[in-house]
């Protein structure tokens, strides 16, 4: 008998960055982290386990794919099959509404959307922090992707401490994300390789040493809503980030020069007194993060730099959750 189940998930923007695990296989991270789930991004996943099939099948956005991205998709599957101590495979389907892999953390909400789908399809009734620890083992950053709105996830030591939790609801404080759209190529070191190259850099220990630090400053100013040493924090942890990446070995340059362009400037509304700051993940494209009523103005300003190919706006968003299985588009 097939067994279907489909699954939607936010991808999400950390404030506070992952970069680099303590361990590789079961991702384990480096240092805790902490984010906000992106609302209008959406991945949708239906996956069937159906006896019939030879092996496990990949459609993403419309395309059968095989080779490293099949492959990750049957080791979470894998993990599934170990639980429940059964060996169909299965057919994955899954849709995003955003580029994928231009730095918008496609692989966050694909792991969400996975694990919670394929979960359930093979009749698991899975806990939110049981999800997001196997979420965890696909990609890091989508364990912060089942909880709802503002969430953190705790590094831990070892599988069954490192899970993501909401610290605050989505209706928390109305922060946009204004993701301004530099390239929308894939990128060339995709962050799964990105991480087992952290620990190369000799500053990345000093990273992972302040971490806490920083967490605990910007998690005080998420609930307090208070964005001037927001910004501050997200801003300084972003760069932090970047530093590693870049003095890795071989670096990392993320950036292109319309990157950088947009940084410079948000500094320069920053200290006018536009209330508005930038994070950037594993990708060219930079996040402008601001109060909901200040939008408007930052989307005008950033629409004058002709290295921003389109912006898309985000709000704070919900949990993973489970959608009929036969929602139509997936
Ligand atoms: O979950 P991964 O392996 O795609 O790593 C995400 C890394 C960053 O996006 C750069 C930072 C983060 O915390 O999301």
């Amino acid at each position: 008998m097939i067994s279907t189940a489909s699954a939607l998930a936010h991808p999400n923007i950390a404030f506070i960055k992952y970069w680099g695990n303590k361990d590789q296989d079961l991702r384990i991270p480096a240092n805790s982290s902490l984010s906000m789930n992106l609302k209008e991004l959406e991945t949708r996943t239906r996956v069937s386990f159906d006896p019939s099939l030879a092996g496990d099948q990949l459609i993403l956005n419309g395309i059968p794919e095989e080779g490293a991205a099949l492959q990750r998709v049957s080791k979470m599957l894998n993990r599934i099959r170990n639980i429940v101590e059964f060996n169909t495979f299965a057919s994955v389907e899954s849709e995003n509404n955003f580029p994928t892999g231009a730095g918008i953390a496609s692989s966050a909400s694909a792991f969400a959307a996975l694990s919670c789908a394929a979960s359930s399809a093979a009749g698991l009734s899975l806990s939110e922090r049981e999800l997001s620890r196997l979420a965890r083992t696909g990609s890091g950053s989508a364990s912060r992707s089942i909880p709802e709105g503002y969430v953190e996830w705790q590094a831990g030591t070892d599988h069954d401490s490192s899970y993501a939790y909401s610290i605050a609801g989505a209706d928390h404080w109305d922060l946009v994300d204004l993701i301004a759209l530099i390239s929308k190529e894939h990128k060339e070191t995709g962050s799964s390789l990105g991480h087992t190259m952290a620990d190369k850099s000799p500053i990345q220990g000093a990273r992972v040493k302040d971490a806490n630090r920083r967490l605990e400053i910007c998690r005080k100013a998420l609930l307090e809503r208070d964005f001037t040493v927001f910004a501050d924090i997200v801003e300084q942890d972003c760069n932090l980030m970047h530093a590693v990446m870049m003095t890795s070995d071989p670096p990392l340059y993320y950036w292109l020069p319309g990157t950088l362009e947009v940084m410079r400037a948000v500094q320069i509304w920053r200290r006018q007194g536009l209330p508005v700051c930038y994070t950037i993940d594993a990708g060219p494209n930079v996040h402008l993060i601001c109060p909901a009523k200040e939008a408007d103005k930052v989307k005008r300003e950033l629409g004058s730099f002709p290295g921003v190919k389109s912006i898309l706006e985000c709000t704070p968003g919900g949990p993973t959750h489970l959608l009929e299985p036969d929602f139509p588009g997936v």
